[in-house]
């Protein structure tokens, strides 16, 4: 049996991730009807609740995401301080990450096939265009970049949506804290070169790293790679990479011309809005894949992953809910600082802590509005059930947020889960996910030559100069 920690509204429950930021749960939560809901808790780490900058970035990222509405945006609910926390509470996507999905196509030496590659490029294209065109109250554009458009903050669900995660680096009209002088943020490897030069972005920066996304797709690797970081941004910044086809020399040329369209180096040259590039996608999807369907990808990603999908619903089972389940919801601190901003209305929160109802069920198909099956299969990581020691290390190979002032120390190994309460309530179990017709093998061994090397440079701040002089 596991026991659900409490937090503000939310029962936290299997840890998905692990940084140097903020730990990740599934967390369960119930809305006014006493109906059941998962919803991903972003929990930031003990040391970095103190620093005042960091928690006003988390706070725009909450704040632009917020007033994000769309079926391939992951809604974020709110942003709260409870139990003398902070998090962020948001759609849980069940399924699995791009980055995670193609850690399996290199274990298993097969690039996602063009059709999926273009679908889930497509969508993140569609999401990227409703961020960048999104209007305040007044109809003001708020001219949101996200900054960060990578696999990792890609998830593609067991049904086949694709949802983009994280404007946690986003800026907009909406966001207080200024990027530095010369601090450059985000992913290198995913980065346009101008966001490699520290230039100022425009929304074709995301048309850049979408490209770099679909690349990796196409071809299993990153367009760029180094054995450094200076070297890598170097490449970034020049925009030179093999041609698709001659990785892969299946790929149809007319995505692979898509892909080169998005990799220009000359912001001019690209495409010019993440609509032109949906409207190429589907064009080719509909000449190359006529009867694709969502629900294609949905069973491409449940058979890659069909072990992790029932090694985690069995543990979900066991988890329990307190029986003294507090009401104390926390403060939301988004709603809190739209008082002084008359333009920006975050949307009530659609939670209670307890049920209030009868209806204490199991997480309901459910999005508060967007009309997209919300659905509750369970996720895991790659090696299976997690323990104490085994949760990766998301930002082990990942960037992060790059600020000479705060360099996030990375510790070897994660704290422990929450501590548990006494005697519990038994929780109804989530809904079981759809069964893979055919249950795969256990993943082979990773394949050296491809390497996760290719994931395991960490960023560092960088001289803007330094690396304009070379
Ligand atoms: N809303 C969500 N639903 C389900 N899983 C999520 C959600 N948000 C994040 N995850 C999982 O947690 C992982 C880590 O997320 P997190 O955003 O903390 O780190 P990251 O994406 O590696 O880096 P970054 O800080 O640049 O976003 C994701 O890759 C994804 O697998
Ligand atoms: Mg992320």
């Amino acid at each position: 049996m596991r026991r659900a920690q409490q937090l503000g509204r939310y029962h936290l429950l299997d840890r998905i991730a692990f940084g140097g930021m903020a730990e990740i749960y599934r967390a369960k939560t119930f809305d006014a009807h006493g109906h059941a809901h998962l919803v991903a808790v972003k929990r930031v780490l003990a040391h970095l609740a103190e620093d005042d900058d960091f928690i006003q970035m988390l706070v725009d990222e909450a704040k632009i995401a917020s007033v994000l509405r769309h079926a391939s945006i992951a809604r974020v609910y709110e942003f709260a301080r409870a139990q003398g926390e902070y998090f962020i509470a948001m759609e849980h996507v069940d399924g699995k990450d791009a980055r995670t999905i193609l850690e399996r196509c290199r274990q298993k030496k097969k690039p996602m096939p063009p059709e999926h590659a273009a679908y889930v490029a497509a969508e993140v294209a569609s999401a990227l265009h409703a961020a960048h065109t999104a209007v305040d109250a007044r109809r003001r554009p708020l001219r949101i970049v996200h900054r960060d458009v990578s696999p990792s903050n890609i998830i593609v669900s067991y049904t086949g949506e694709v949802k983009l995660c994280d404007f946690g680096i986003a800026k907009a009209t909406l966001s207080k804290v200024n990027t530095k002088t010369g601090v450059i943020k985000g992913k290198v490897k995913y980065m346009s070169p101008e966001q490699a030069l520290g230039r100022k972005l425009d929304h074709r920066s995301d048309v850049f790293s979408l490209g770099s996304c679909l690349y990796e797709m196409l071809t299993r690797v990153p367009p760029f790679t180094a054995g450094n970081e200076m070297d890598l941004l170097i490449k970034v910044r020049d925009a030179k990479y093999r041609p698709v086809s001659e990785l892969v020399p299946s790929t149809p040329p007319e995505i692979e011309a898509i892909a080169d369209k998005c990799l220009t180096r000359s912001r001019a040259q690209r495409y010019q809005t993440a609509a032109e590039v949906e409207a190429d996608l589907r064009a080719f999807l509909r000449r190359y894949a006529p009867t694709y369907s969502r629900s294609h990808l949905g069973r491409y990603v449940r058979k890659a992953f069909a072990t992790e999908i029932e090694r985690e619903l069995r543990m979900l089972e066991e988890y329990v809910l307190a029986d003294d389940v507090s009401d104390d919801v926390g403060e939301n601190l988004i709603a809190g600082r739209a008082q002084s901003e008359p333009d920006f209305a975050p949307a009530p929160v659609p939670f209670q802590p307890r049920p209030t109802g009868t209806h204490a069920a199991a997480p309901e198909a459910d999005d508060f509005g967007d009309g997209e099956s919300h659905t509750t299969l369970p996720r895991s990581d790659s090696e299976g059930l997690r323990s104490e020691t085994d949760v990766p290390d998301l930002h082990a190979a990942q960037t992060m947020i790059l600020d000479p002032g705060r360099r996030v120390r990375r510790t070897s190994a994660p704290p422990p889960l929450p501590p548990g309460r006494p005697a519990g309530r038994a929780m109804p179990p989530p809904v079981p996910p759809p069964r893979p017709r055919t249950p795969s093998r256990p993943a082979p061994p990773p394949d050296l030559d491809w390497g996760d090397e290719i994931h395991r440079e960490e960023t560092m701040i960088l001289d803007r100069a330094r690396l304009r002089r070379r």
